[in-house]
């Protein structure tokens, strides 16, 4: 009997060998004659034990990991494909503290299956969602996702199905639906991991979309640095297309939804949801002014559902088990569960997906492990590079949209950056306003002038006397004041928070060498 191994092909993992591990494995099992099936999973998301290695015995799937392609002949030596024991060895993979614990719904799946299996994928319940949608009208599957509580998780937290209803009730023979797969803010990858490890659960969340609205065409705006993704989706949509969950016939249903990729342009600002239309119609990305909302007149001027990936993934799940099963989960309004990811100065970084209403300090001292480094946590962002630096005092802040708001931060994509207390806020803090102003596209004065103002008012903070320290800091407060009330998107309006919240939680470190001699 043939003996399965996983690998994963995800990109965090290749980055750490996972490739060359695959070919040790494949290479000595022909060496000893052992006959094993090599399956290229996704990320567990568990990417301080990538590549993590997983074996299926008799007692269910075992794991090994970080595995090089050194390890590889004292893991056979070891009968690891039997589950043997060996020093890199984690024991039952559902067993780890670290996924165990977690509530994995969208994530369910990412990691489990094989992302180029059709039959894997709806073994492990995918397609259920889209069988419910089938039976179901338009209004139906909206009000569905209302009901669910569900929220943009790209970053702006707007209900899905209030958007969806809108784009519905837009009048329009040609409708789009478009997945936004730009995955600009630092520290995440959980649109990545979903494409690489489970891209039918994002066609099927599509398909569903576009039943819902009436549109029958997709498009799956695709960060340009992310080309594992792409073969992923491609070979996916393919696959879709040829059983017949793709095309002028879903399922036979006598409608039809089709689904392409389409590369980013490689600037931050192509995920900002209109700038993201105008680089899909072959122009620069640039934002435009709303209204019009892009529910209404969208993609070539026609009613468009814009959604990330991960807000799109939730909605199978949401058909299939019903929109109280979902809404079960979380607290206040932050309804569901939500893929945190890990990311910075920490021992165990990774994806945590769990009901809303966990602490940050739950996440980074008991998922993260605290820092890598082994010294005190200073700072954390969160929410990407508009995110507010928050001191180690907020860690007790849990993870729910209004409480983030409340001391000033936000969620945004549920990235966490960890910095320990060696970071120089200061900067930061500069380094926060000189990213707005690369990234800026142009459009407006308080983003595309105050930006660069902004750095050198810094700079003339951090080098001036106290006198000249105190003069800037109010230029900079006045500054960032009008960026936040004249900016016509969040790029120019939110940048001013990570600088804003050095400043006042970390201000020492704003006193530069001249400042803290005439001190
Ligand atoms: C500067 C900027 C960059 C953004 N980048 C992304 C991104 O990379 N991915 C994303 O899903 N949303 C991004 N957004 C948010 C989108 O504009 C939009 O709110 C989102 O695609 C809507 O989907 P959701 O409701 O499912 O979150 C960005 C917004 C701004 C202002
Ligand atoms: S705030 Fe910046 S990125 Fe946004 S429209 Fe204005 S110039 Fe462009």
């Amino acid at each position: 009997m043939s003996i399965t191994v996983y690998v994963p092909r995800d990109a965090g993992a290749l980055s750490l060998g996972a490739e060359a591990v695959a070919t040790a494995i494949a290479a000595e099992a022909v060496r000893r004659g052992i006959e094993l099936r090599l399956v290229r999973n996704g990320s567990r998301g568990l990417y301080w034990l990538e590549p993590l290695v997983e074996v299926d015995t008799q007692a269910g799937r075992v794991a090994y990991g970080p595995v090089q392609e050194d390890d590889v002949p004292a893991l056979f030596d070891a009968d690891f494909l039997r589950g043997g024991g060996h020093a890199l060895a984690h024991g039952p993979t559902h067993d780890i503290d670290y996924l165990k614990s977690q509530q994995r719904l969208t994530f369910e799946r990412v990691g489990v299956v094989d992302p180029r299996s059709l039959e894997d994928y709806r073994a492990h319940g995918g397609y259920r969602g889209l069988a419910a949608a089938l039976h179901m009208s338009g209004e139906e599957i909206v009000q569905t996702v209302i009901d669910s509580g569900l929220r943009g998780r790209g970053g702006a937290a707007f209900p899905a199905g209030i958007k969806w209803k809108t784009c519905l009730d837009a009048p329009a023979t040609q409708k789009y639906v478009v997945c936004n797969a730009d995955e600009g803010d630092s520290g995440t990858y959980a649109d990545r991991m979903i494409m690489e490890g489970d891209p039918f659960m994002l066609i099927e969340a599509m398909t569903i979309a576009g039943l819902a609205v009436g549109a029958n065409q997709g498009y799956v705006y695709l960060r340009v640095e992310y080309p594992h993704a792409r073969r992923a989706m491609e070979a996916a949509i393919a696959t879709a297309e040829a059983a017949g969950y793709l095309g002028d016939d879903v399922c036979g249903s006598g409608k039809g939804f089709r689904l392409e990729v389409r590369m980013g342009g490689g600037a931050y600002i192509c995920g900002e949801e209109t700038s993201l239309l105008e680089s899909l119609e072959g122009r620069r990305g640039q934002v435009r002014f709303k209204p019009p909302l892009p529910a209404i007149e969208g993609l070539f001027g026609k009613p468009t559902v814009i959604n990330n990936v991960v807000t799109l993934a939730s909605v199978p799940i949401i058909l299939d088990r019903g929109a109280g099963y979902y809404r079960d989960y979380g607290v206040g309004r932050s309804r569901g569960t939500v893929p945190i990811q890990l990311a910075g100065n920490l021992r165990r970084p990774g994806l945590v997906e769990h009901a809303f209403g966990l602490t940050l300090r739950e996440l980074v001292e008991g998922y993260g492990g605290g820092t890598a480094s082994g010294r005190p946590i200073r700072a954390v962002q969160v929410g990407g590079p508009l995110g507010a630096y928050l001191p180690a005092s907020r860690l007790d802040t849990p993870i729910d949209y209004e409480a983030f708001a409340a001391i000033g931060g936000m969620l945004g994509h549920g990235g966490i950056v960890v910095f320990d207390d060696t970071v120089d806020m200061a900067a930061q803090a500069r380094y926060a306003m000189e990213f707005c102003a690369i990234e800026s596209c142009g459009k407006c004065t308080p983003c595309r002038i105050g930006s660069t103002r902004g750095v050198e008012v810094i700079d003339r903070i951090v080098e001036g006397d106290v006198q000249e320290r105190e003069r800037n800091e109010v230029l900079l407060r006045d500054l960032c004041e009008t960026m936040v009330a004249g900016s016509l998107c969040a790029l120019g309006g939110m940048a001013p928070f990570p600088v804003l919240s050095a400043l006042d939680h970390f201000h020492e470190d704003f006193v530069g060498a001249a400042g803290k001699a005439a001190v």
